[in-house]
């Protein structure tokens, strides 16, 4: 029995697959003419957004509409936040009016662990600083899953700002748990020491990182959170770690390119990776959805198969 989704670390490979095979259920009513389905009838979703998004905070929204829950948002920036009410007061003023799923997305990492136990709503960690983004990575792994059949075996190389990224501390726990061989590259100011111990190679030079890769992922750069510069300029990093059609010849010849999003042009991939025919990441959004109803659905059932 699990209350929360807080990260892809504490669930294990079965919860995860029973997660995706919830979600692969969930996409077929997506792929009907009406959407709407009873199975969060009754229930409210409330988004807590402390950081900006576009693809997270309306896929949670639109996931508790299609399954008919009351669904609302609220962004620190609107919010009593600015009058100087703390997290925990927030988060149970949001609890005491009903709340059943509460979806958070905050700049410290560990947030929604502090949120989790003092709210009787399901916390479901929407993104917490640098730490994980599990519904991320669970999108990513039904979009691998349907492309390539399975992700046992399978080599998966995420390439860009590693030490900064909540997307691949989930991916790594996550891929590995089912069976992937992951690969990480990018600059060395970008690559966390001791990130080999989640079970991931570490490679400097993109080339050889996404050598015979089934899957190519590249993560954002993400100025907001570096304090000072750690690589020269966009331009040069796209020159060393900047994944083109050429680099790209590295990889499989099959390679899925996937990126979270929102990708800048001309710094992860080229504008011709990005709308290349392996590119699945439009896939990607569209199963965020279905994963979101996954995880809500199964959440307010209980949790997910042990
Ligand atoms: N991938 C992701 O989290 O995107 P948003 O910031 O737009 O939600």
């Amino acid at each position: 029995m699990k209350k929360d989704l807080l990260g892809l670390k504490g669930l294990s490979a079965k919860e995860i697959k029973s997660i995706l095979d919830t979600a692969q259920t969930m996409k077929l009513i997506l792929q009907q003419p009406n959407k709407k389905t009873p199975h969060l009838q009754g229930k409210t979703v409330v988004n807590l957004f402390y950081e900006n998004s576009t693809r997270t905070r309306l896929s949670f929204e639109l996931a508790a509409k299609y399954m008919s829950a009351n669904a609302a948002n609220i962004t620190a920036s609107g919010s009593s936040v600015q009058k100087g009410e703390t997290l925990i007061d927030t988060a149970k003023t949001i609890n005491a009016m009903g709340t059943d799923i509460l979806v958070m997305r905050h700049n410290m990492s560990g947030a929604p662990h502090l949120i989790a136990p003092l709210v009787s709503a399901s916390v479901i960690n929407a993104g917490d600083g640098m730490d994980e983004h599990p519904t991320q990575a669970l999108l990513d792994m039904l979009t691998i899953t349907e492309k390539k059949g399975g992700i046992k075996g399978l080599k998966v190389a995420i390439i860009g700002d590693i030490n900064h990224s909540r997307v691949v501390r989930s991916n790594i726990y996550g891929l590995t748990k089912l069976g992937a061989e992951v690969s990480v590259g990018g600059p060395g100011t970008l690559i966390p020491q001791g990130i080999e111990r989640l079970g991931v190679k570490v490679f400097r030079s993109v080339q050889e990182a996404i050598v015979d890769a089934d899957v190519v992922m590249g993560l954002r750069i993400q100025l907001e959170r570096q304090k000072s510069g750690l690589f020269p300029s966009l331009r040069e990093y796209y020159r060393f770690f900047g994944i083109d059609e050429k680099r790209l010849q590295f990889a499989k010849p099959d390679a899925l390119i996937m990126h979270p999003g929102p990708v800048n042009r001309g710094v992860e991939f080229s504008s011709g990776v990005i709308d290349c025919e392996q590119s699945v990441i439009d896939e990607q959004v569209t199963n965020g959805v279905a994963v979101r109803m996954a995880v809500m659905y199964m959440l307010s059932r209980g949790g997910f198969a042990e």
